[in-house]
């Protein structure tokens, strides 16, 4: 990547995931980069659901600062349930996990990473978020509980990077749609779907965020670039 200038460090939370641990190799491999740092719930302990988890973790690293912050957490099953198929399936205890995983907890990764971002500088946080997240997009219906976690997700960016903006005006902070890509979240239901492989959906996701633009903060992009409507 080149707009963060050389030597610059990344922070990957969700490291373990099919897009975690592809964006993680593509930074291990692009010599413009110094730092990799991954941070992920089977390898660091880092839990989602837990605040204190989020803030020890934030803690260790709070002498650091990164020019990129992606997190590649979020999950479509939950315990075993997977998206409803219909509004006479919605539990309520299990729209209360996908908004625990997929809206609150990378709030609360804003809340405790964003301090970290680097100062006086350009610097990029992208959340990974969903294309069925977008309310004006929506055709097909069902996936009740993820897509409104999804659109949670993309109203609580919105709102950070207009906080965020205050005092790091450089900062684009983006949530980013990585296309169908080939992964334990989305195998059991990409089935008539032409899925892309984790590195490439991983590289092109690094190419937008490499040249958005400090206006573009608060927005909501697609793997390649294009925006996607709210
Ligand atoms: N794959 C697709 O087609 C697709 C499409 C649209 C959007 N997305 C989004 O892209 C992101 C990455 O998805 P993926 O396809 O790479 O899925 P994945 O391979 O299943 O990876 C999911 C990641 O989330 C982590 N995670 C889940 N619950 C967690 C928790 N409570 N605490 C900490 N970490 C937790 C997992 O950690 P463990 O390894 O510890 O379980 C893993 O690192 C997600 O936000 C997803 O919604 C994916």
């Amino acid at each position: 990547m080149k707009s963060f200038g050389k030597n610059y460090r990344a922070l990957v939370i969700g490291a373990s995931g099919g897009i975690g641990q592809a964006l993680v190799g593509l930074l291990r491999q692009d010599d413009a980069c110094g730092t990799v740092v991954g941070l992920s719930r089977s390898t660091d302990g880092f839990d989602l659901l837990d605040e204190a988890s989020i803030e020890e973790q934030a803690n260790k690293l709070s002498d650091q600062r990164f020019d990129l912050i992606i997190c590649a957490i979020g999950a479509l099953t939950i315990q075993g349930i997977g998206p409803e198929k219909s509004i006479r399936q919605i539990s309520p205890d299990a729209m209360a996990a996908q908004f625990a995983v997929n809206a609150i907890g990378p709030a609360l990764i804003l809340k405790h990473f964003t301090p970290l971002l680097a100062p006086s500088k350009r610097s990029a946080c992208a959340l990974l978020s969903a294309r069925v997240g977008s309310i004006g997009d929506n055709r097909l219906g069902g996936w009740i509980s993820y897509r409104s976690a999804k659109a949670a997700l993309n109203q609580i960016v919105r709102t950070a990077a207009i906080e965020v903006a205050r005092k790091r005006p450089e900062a684009v902070i983006v949530s980013i749609h990585p296309g169908t890509v080939d992964t334990s979240l989305s195998r059991p239901y990409a089935a008539n779907h032409k899925a892309t492989q984790p590195v490439d959906a991983a590289a092109m996701m690094l190419a937008t965020i490499d040249g958005l633009k400090s206006s573009d903060t608060g927005g909501f992009f697609a793997y390649d670039g294009s925006r996607i409507e709210w």
